[in-house]
């Protein structure tokens, strides 16, 4: 590793020269830059702190810049990048990232593994759902699925779900998206009916009180299923009719703590997710939790027994 330079001369580099002086190879720490004049010309364990216009003295490929400045990095790449240093080549963001959660829990990343081919959904909302399914095994109801298309989500609940004798509904067409607003969605009818039911049947078989409705959802619910009360329902659906229909049917029949969630409500390739959610809950006095991985969780405050 080429020698560094730490942008920051705060809590956040102080604790990037601990970060790196427990490697195995510790890289050469040439100076500490920080834009407080307050700081400049002290010392940090004998590194000298020099202003932001030193970095116009030295060559830009002798050192690779670690930027250690929390919230402030964007001004800070900004800054550096007018002084004509390319992110990644020679500066780079140094802040502490949240553990990857694969690296948290084996299980999932076992689970990741079985998963693919099977669904479109990426690692980390794949992760958010496999958290809630195991939370979903305290809480009373059962569990659905809206949006099925390979069964990749439907096996991931059905995995973290396994022995907690919940029956699990799934909802698709198995023929693809089956209509669509022209004039807001992005998806069109017929969009992922490259799936098959007897695929999913057989995915799904290991797993004892797993029932699969096929047709558009909501005509496929059976009449059993009104009174049902559900502990976790996952909503994949693509387009807003049938996001609306989803709110519509599942919202009233959560049990207490049990949990709604959507995919895509952030993503700009199904504006009709968001626009169904917000009308649902409009005037309504709970409101969904928007998470960062572009899904929303609406969940039931009734008391959870832990
Ligand atoms: C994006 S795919 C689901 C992806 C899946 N959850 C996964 O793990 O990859 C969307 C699915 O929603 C289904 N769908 C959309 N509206 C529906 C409705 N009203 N009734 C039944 N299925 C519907 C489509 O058939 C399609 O298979």
């Amino acid at each position: 590793m080429k020698p560094v330079i730490i942008y920051g001369a705060g809590c956040q580099g102080t604790a990037l020269l601990r970060r790196l002086n427990l490697l195995a190879s510790p890289p050469q720490v040439h100076c500490f830059i920080d834009g407080n004049p307050a700081r400049q010309g002290q010392t940090i364990a004998g590194h000298p702190i020099h202003g932001p216009d030193y970095l116009k003295t030295v060559p830009s490929d002798e050192y690779l810049i670690l930027v250690a400045v929390g919230r402030h990095y964007v001004h800070i790449r900004d800054r550096l990048r007018a002084l004509g240093r390319k992110e990644h080549l020679h500066f780079q963001q140094a802040d502490p990232q949240p553990a990857d959660f694969t690296a948290l829990q084996p299980e999932f990343a076992d689970l990741l593994e079985d998963l693919r081919g099977l669904t479109l959904l990426s690692d980390d909302r794949l992760a958010i759902l496999f958290q809630l399914a195991h939370m979903a095994r305290h809480i009373p109801g059962a569990i659905a699925e809206v949006g099925v298309y390979r069964g990749g989500t439907a096996l991931l609940m059905a995995r973290a779900l396994a022995g907690a004798g919940k029956p699990l509904h799934l909802f698709d067409t198995f023929s693809g998206i089956p209509e669509a607003d022209t004039d807001l969605d992005h998806h069109c009818p017929g969009d992922f009916n490259d799936t098959s039911l007897e695929k999913v049947r057989r995915l799904l078989d290991p797993f004892p009180d797993t029932h699969i409705h096929p047709g558009r959802f909501p005509e496929t619910v059976p009449d059993t299923l009104r009174d049902q009360c559900f502990a976790l329902v996952h909503v994949d659906v693509d387009v807003y009719g049938s996001a609306l229909d989803c709110c519509a049917f599942f919202a009233s029949r959560l049990s207490p703590g049990g949990m709604l969630l959507w995919d895509d409500y952030g993503f700009e390739s199904c504006p009709g997710i968001r626009r169904a959610v917000d009308e649902f809950f409009t005037g309504k006095e709970q409101r969904p939790l928007y998470l960062p991985t572009g899904q929303a969780l609406f969940w039931h405050p009734g008391a959870i027994a832990v």
